[in-house]
């Protein structure tokens, strides 16, 4: 029978088995999977893991410090924290089609992942060790869209499975493959996670890089982090967090809208809200919210955020829209 306590038993003697005396990393993005599938292999392993927090540039606001005291303060998990904003934003230049960023954001990721497992193995003294392992916090249904199960076509492909490039080096233990997220989040309550963590909604791996419709550039992504903080303050107040499942907030950079401001002509960028209600990300529905919490970030936005004079409302679901706009 499916109990928590069971798939925390079976994963830690699993991964006892798996990574022996070794060492292992795991990759934290600050999101529930990530954090409990970190807590799992530290229960199994101990101090033989270390987590690396890739701070890539496409973070929301608060999100990397919030990393490093919460997470770091409920687990006590070493942690090893890479400034790679600089080598993100390379990459990225230029490109704006969805899923050559995916991929570019995945190969990145394993690159960033290969060379701070080299220095923690340097560091430990451990040169010479054979197997590398790379903990990733990875889903059913990232599997599932991702094009791995039977008979599914690739939607598109999740920073940690399809978006992998294929000279990867790595062994992956991926304990929460088989689990859904509300199963995630009990898994992560049995290990003792605190709800901060347990409770936080969805936030895909490669973060604002793909909430970007057009090329990414640092300074269309300090728009962007202004109006998300923007939105998720108000939803937050509003007393929303736990209704909607995720916003995820939208910048259409390719697009220009004449505006008025003042007394003035704006040509500026639309940002879209996409609320959603969801049991686990395979559906979803757009969230029927208030309409005075909308008109207040919308007014908020526009005041606020320089160069956004339009801020819209995505009603579709899913299907036969996705969550996320690439
Ligand atoms: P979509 O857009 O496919 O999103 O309807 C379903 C859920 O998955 C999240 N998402 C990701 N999470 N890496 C992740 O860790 C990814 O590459 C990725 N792409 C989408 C999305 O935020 C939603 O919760």
């Amino acid at each position: 029978t499916w109990t928590t306590t069971n798939v925390v038993d079976e994963q830690v003697a699993l991964i006892r088995e798996q990574v022996g005396t070794k060492r292992a990393i795991c990759g934290l993005s600050g999101g529930v999977d990530s954090a409990v599938a970190a807590a799992l292999v530290q229960k199994a392993i101990g101090s033989q893991l270390t987590c690396v927090y890739v701070d890539h540039g496409l973070m929301r606001q608060g999100e990397t410090e919030q990393v490093e005291k919460d997470f770091v303060a409920a687990t006590g998990v070493q942690l090893k924290v890479v400034d790679a904003e600089e080598r993100f934003l390379t990459a990225l230049a230029g490109v704006s089609d969805p899923e050559q960023k995916r991929k570019i954001i995945g190969r990145e990721f394993i690159r960033v992942f290969e060379q701070a497992q080299a220095e923690i193995v340097a560091e430990a003294g451990a040169e010479g060790e054979d197997v590398a392992f790379l903990v990733q916090g990875t889903l059913y249904p990232d599997v599932v869209e991702s094009g791995g199960g039977s008979g599914t076509a690739n939607i598109k492909s999740h920073h940690n499975v399809g978006g992998l490039p294929d000279d990867i080096e790595f062994q992956l233990i991926e304990p929460l493959r088989k689990l859904f997220k509300d199963e995630v989040r009990m898994v992560g309550q049995e290990l003792g996670l605190p709800d901060e963590i347990v409770q936080r909604q969805p936030f895909p791996g490669p973060g604002l890089g793909i909430r970007i419709v057009g090329e990414v550039t640092r300074e269309r992504l300090d728009l962007l982090r202004a109006a998300d903080a923007i939105a998720r303050e108000e939803l937050t107040l509003a007393g929303l967090d736990r209704e909607i499942w995720q916003c995820p907030v939208v910048l259409l950079a390719d697009v220009r809208s004449v505006g008025v401001q003042g007394d003035g002509r704006t040509y500026g960028h639309p940002i879209v809200l996409r609320p959603v209600s969801s049991e686990d990300a395979m559906t979803a529905d757009w969230t029927r919210m208030p309409y005075d919490v909308l008109a207040k970030i919308s007014t908020r936005i526009t005041n606020e955020v320089a160069d956004v004079n339009r801020v819209v409302l995505d009603v579709t679901s899913k299907p036969p829209g996705t969550i996320e706009w690439e």
